[in-house]
């Protein structure tokens, strides 16, 4: 099988209040990811009324990259990596969202590790807000339920735009910005900063705050190519395929619905237009939302350059027999399991063939470049006798999903700008708080419990890897 395009970004992601740590160095305010609390599998995150001492926060530590950047890079130079994703953590620069002037301290952390990317010609790929809003924006004016919000972000964005001009091509606006449609409060406060209250609808809200982010996102958009005609800017979308339970025409309509309503962010951004089943249903279910006609046409004018993802799993719907006529149950999802797939320690359906299908999908409907910015096995490893750790498991899981992608490619001519595994470094998990939840292909020497003494080393994944990259996806072995 020949080999990908020239330039293709072989690459690695992660996200600042994942890793970075410093969480109230140089000037940097709490952010939402610094009031959530460990978890695990079956206890949920806890999100606290501020910062309690006493209380395990793992991002405020994270893996302190914040301190070891200069090594860590070194090491994505020696992985081989051609692209770094991460994310500028919005309370660096406005540590309360709402101030007039930026952090300049916050500012050159990241004018910095540009710098020391750029040393070992690794591109680097930005995204503006990957769930870590400023707290105090939450506190004082409720997240994104606020118009307000637009304001805040597009200063932050043409702040950021402007600075790293020339150091920073590659963005995308929101992390993940179809998160919340799930309605679970998680995904609400990690996207938008919202926390449900009692009397709230929660659909309303979640509509209403992807509303403004999607004007925001909009504006930023037009800002940056004003600012740099080369920027691409993207946005980012979890992407997990529903099929249909079973041949039945009222599952493969459930379905349907199901992938309707977990993209029409993607309608919005990519083809500048809400859907029309869409618009229908606002009005039938009388949400009155705050969308004005020059909101239209602001998203009608910054649509995005490119589609990222991320792909960890593929989802199983079934529509159940109080199924109303609509289709439309957002809040309860009758997803059931997929007999035909095994599933990672955390429960995550693991779906090779759901990746080629998750590319043709996107590139049928959008007609855009493609960019699969997350893609990993969360696993539990262990350090052998011999000190390493022989993670076969997820050079497995790797080697299967570049397949599909090769597939999707070659044979099917979809236009796909890069690869970035999830986490390639260990990381704190965003779902459980947890580092024993790992991705990486370099292992961090810290636990659950917030101890261990930080060290790098290298898996077996690091090497299997690097040799991937070096042959531009021919040897997979
Ligand atoms: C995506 C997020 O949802 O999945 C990442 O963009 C996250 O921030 C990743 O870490 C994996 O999820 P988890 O819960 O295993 O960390």
């Amino acid at each position: 099988m020949t080999k990908f395009p020239d330039g293709f970004l072989w690459g690695g992601a992660v996200a600042a209040h994942q890793f970075e740590g410093g969480w109230d160095v140089d000037g940097k305010g709490i952010s939402i990811a610094d009031v959530m609390t460990v978890g695990d599998n079956n206890t949920a995150r806890e999100i606290t009324d501020g910062v309690i001492p006493g209380k395990n926060y793992p991002n405020h530590e994270a893996i302190d990259f914040y301190d070891h950047y200069k090594e860590d890079v070194k090491m994505f130079a020696d992985l081989g990596l051609k692209c770094f994703r991460t994310s500028i953590a919005w309370t660096r620069i406005f540590p309360n969202g709402d101030e007039i002037e930026p952090n300049e301290a916050g500012l050159k952390f990241y004018d910095d590790l540009f710098d020391e990317l750029h040393k070992y010609n690794i591109e680097p790929v930005i995204t503006l807000s990957h769930f870590e809003m400023p707290y105090h924006l939450v506190k004082e004016y409720g997240g994104w339920r606020n118009r307000k919000m637009i304001d805040f972000f597009v200063k932050f964005a043409t702040v950021v735009f402007k600075r790293y001009q020339n150091k920073v091509k590659y963005w995308m606006t929101f992390n993940e910005i179809n998160n919340q449609t799930g309605l679970n409060e998680w995904g609400l406060f990690t996207n938008s900063g919202i926390l449900v209250q009692p009397d709230e609808d929660a659909e309303k809200a979640m509509y209403q705050a992807g509303h403004y982010e999607s004007v925001a996102s909009a504006l930023a958009v037009q800002i940056g190519h004003e600012i740099n005609s080369n920027f691409e800017i993207g946005c980012m979308l979890a992407m997990g395929p529903v099929y249909p339970a079973s041949p039945d025409p009222k599952d493969v309509l459930k379905a349907q619905r199901a992938m309707q309503a977990n993209y029409w962010f993607a309608d919005v951004q990519c083809k500048g237009k809400y859907p029309n089943w869409l618009k229908k249903y606002f009005e039938r279910k009388q949400f009155d939302l705050d969308i004005t006609l020059e909101d239209l046409d602001v998203i009608k004018a910054g649509v995005v350059d490119y589609i990222g993802f991320s792909y960890y799993a593929s989802h199983v719907i079934r529509a159940d027999k109080s199924e109303p006529e609509d289709y439309m149950t957002p809040t309860k999802n009758h997803e059931v399991k997929n007999p035909t797939l095994k599933r990672s320690d955390w429960g995550w359906e693991v779906d090779p063939l759901g990746l080629r299908y998750a590319l043709n999908w996107f590139s049928e409907r959008y007609d855009l470049p493609l960019f699969i910015v997350e893609n990993g096995l969360g696993a539990f490893d262990k350090v052998e006798a011999d000190g390493k750790i022989h993670d076969d498991y997820r050079i497995d899981y790797l080697r299967k999903h570049i397949e599909q992608i090769k597939l999707a490619v070659e044979v099917d001519g979809v236009d796909l700008m890069g690869y970035t595994p999830w986490g390639f470094i260990d990381l704190v998990s965003a779902g459980t708080g947890q580092m024993d939840k790992r991705y990486g292909m370099i292992y961090v020497n810290k636990n659950d419990e917030g101890t261990g003494d930080l060290k790098r080393s290298k898996k077996d994944s690091f090497n299997w890897l690097k040799k991937v990259i070096e042959t531009n996806g021919s040897d997979l072995n």
